[in-house]
């Protein structure tokens, strides 16, 4: 009997479900989906393998989607949309402003922090953070860029044998080590330690989020506390809360004793004096000092910013160290504008090198291009609404921007679109028709806000290494890099980043 009502009530309440949506079925009807589809499933069956699976799965969906311009994709009962093309990414990222749902696994972690924050509390804090990120504050990190990617250089050279080994490892701490310098004016040395429990707990919790978001049956979470990744969830938050918790807490007793020994202190804060400060000093003077953010808020945003900063740019330099690999001319002709600039001496980067290292810009972009550290953004659709293109997106559903098909369209970047040449980006060549053919660090009202960091940050610690040693054993004949590669959160090369290095002579 109790089956029996059982059963008559999961069908009435299919029919409601179905009777509710059917407004998204008949406009998902309207666009092409890919062949790999089935029913009730969708696509979720082609996510069921590793990070690499779900890495090539998205890419084929990019490519289908460059075809029809647009696609669709169940996931389950979840609807979404592939975009690729730049006119319509453009509208909708700035018509769909509030982050996906799956942005809720991340908001476990770091809370309501400015990337995944919904829209009501986002507003608020980009403006806060917005002063904090303009170009005449940036460039005062250059000084910290300089010192902790000579300080990743100069380890290197225990590995510097010509024999494969995976430059990760190196490369996360040096960007551990800046953002936390810049970011809570905390010296970390993740370099100088052979194991960084911070930096563990940040790569841990980034799998952990990543596995829920592409595994369904972790979503739930009352399933999801019977599985291990739970406790490694829970210790792994323990460990990143009480590190920035600690911070703030010291930070607030600095502040307090500054200001009684200098009662003036808040009135002085204007942008020039941020030369010594970190991120954490802006956001607590900018949101209104003691009575602006309180402590969960200011965790919230370090972390934030901790998390936006640390993998994308290791990531990003990753990529271009391989692709140096690959390609030994583009390195030669890179060592030779770095000797130009820089000399044979040992001198630091400062920030008036970035201007002169003209080749070096176009070779980081070209490599973002091709390798966006962020390859795919996910926003959630509110009301119906038009693309460009005229299809219409459903309420309720969500839009995959996908950046990396955005990169690769033949239609906007030539027959070659695939193969690596930095000159797409001299001056003369480079005039896209639409600024969303090319945004690794996205577009919009929601864009990276730490996009000039990212730049300088990768800079530098680009030409640090290749200054001293130079990357072999990757030769490709072939125009078009490969680089297998997989998706945690960010898209990152599925080996490693195994490289070789060779000291240079002048060493
Ligand atoms: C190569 C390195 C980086 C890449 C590729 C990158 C990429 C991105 C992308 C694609 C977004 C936007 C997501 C969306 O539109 O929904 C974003 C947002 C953001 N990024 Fe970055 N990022 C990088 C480095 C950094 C760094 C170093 C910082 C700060 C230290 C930073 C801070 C932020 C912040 C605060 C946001 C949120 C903006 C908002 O929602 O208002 N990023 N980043």
């Amino acid at each position: 009997m109790i089956l029996y009502l059982l059963v008559i009530l999961t069908v009435l309440w299919t029919v409601f479900f179905k009777l509710k949506r059917r407004q998204m079925y008949k406009l998902a009807a309207l666009i092409p989906g890919p062949k790999k589809e089935l029913p009730i499933l969708g696509i979720a069956h082609t996510f069921l393998g590793d990070a690499e699976g779900t890495m090539s799965s998205l890419q084929y969906y990019s490519y289908v989607s460059m075809q029809h311009g647009i696609i669709r994709a169940w996931l389950g009962h979840i609807l979404y949309f592939i975009v690729v093309d730049p006119v319509d990414i453009e509208r909708a990222l700035k018509t769909f402003m509030e982050k996906d749902d799956l942005h809720r696994f991340i908001r476990k972690v770091i809370g309501n922090g400015g990337i995944f924050a919904p829209v009501s509390i986002w507003r608020r804090r980009r403006k806060i953070l917005t002063p904090a990120f303009s170009p005449k504050i940036v460039e005062k990190f250059v000084a910290v860029f300089s010192e902790q990617s000579e300080k990743m250089s100069e380890k290197l050279a225990e590995c510097a044998n010509g024999k494969e080994f995976s430059v990760w490892s190196h490369l996360s701490s040096y960007t551990l080590d800046a953002v936390c310098e810049t970011v809570m004016g905390v010296k970390m040395d993740a370099q100088g330690k052979s194991v960084s429990p911070f930096l563990m707990s940040m790569n841990t919790l980034m799998n952990v989020i990543c596995e829920r978001i592409f595994h369904l049956w972790l979503q739930p979470d009352c399933i999801f506390k019977l599985f291990p990744q739970y406790k490694v969830q829970k210790d792994g938050i323990g460990v990143l809360h009480s590190f920035t918790d600690d911070v703030i807490c010291k930070k607030r007793e600095e502040l307090k004793i500054e200001k009684q020994s200098q009662p003036e202190v808040d009135k002085q804060l204007d942008l020039q004096d941020y030369k010594t400060r970190s991120f954490l000093d802006m956001l607590i003077s900018l949101s209104g000092g003691e009575r602006g953010y309180n402590n969960v808020e200011l965790r919230e945003e370090v972390l934030t910013l901790t998390v936006a900063g640390t993998d994308t740019s290791a990531v990003a330099i990753g990529n271009t160290l391989k692709i140096l690999g690959k390609y030994p001319k583009v390195q030669e002709k890179l060592y030779a504008e770095l000797i130009e600039v820089f000399g044979e001496t040992k001198r630091p980067l400062v920030k008036e090198d970035y201007a002169k290292l003209k080749y070096l810009d176009r070779v980081v972009k070209e490599t973002l291009r091709l390798f966006p550290p962020v390859p795919f953004i996910i926003r959630k659709v509110l009301k119906d609404s038009k693309l460009p293109s005229g299809y219409v997106l459903p309420a309720g559903s969500g839009v995959v921007v996908s950046i990396w098909g955005a990169h690769r369209d033949p239609k906007y970047w030539g027959p070659d679109a695939e193969n690596f040449d930095p000159d797409r980006f001299l001056p003369e060549r480079f005039n896209l028709a639409n600024s969303c053919s090319f945004m690794p660090f996205s577009n919009g009202p929601r864009n990276c806000l730490g996009y000039q960091y990212a730049l300088m940050s990768v800079k530098a610690a680009v030409s640090a290494i290749i200054k001293n040693y130079k990357v072999v054993g990757l030769e490709e004949t072939s125009p078009a890099p490969k680089m297998r590669m997989k998706l945690e959160i960010m898209m990152k090369a599925v080996d490693g980043y195994r490289i070789a290095l060779e000291k240079r002579s002048s060493l």
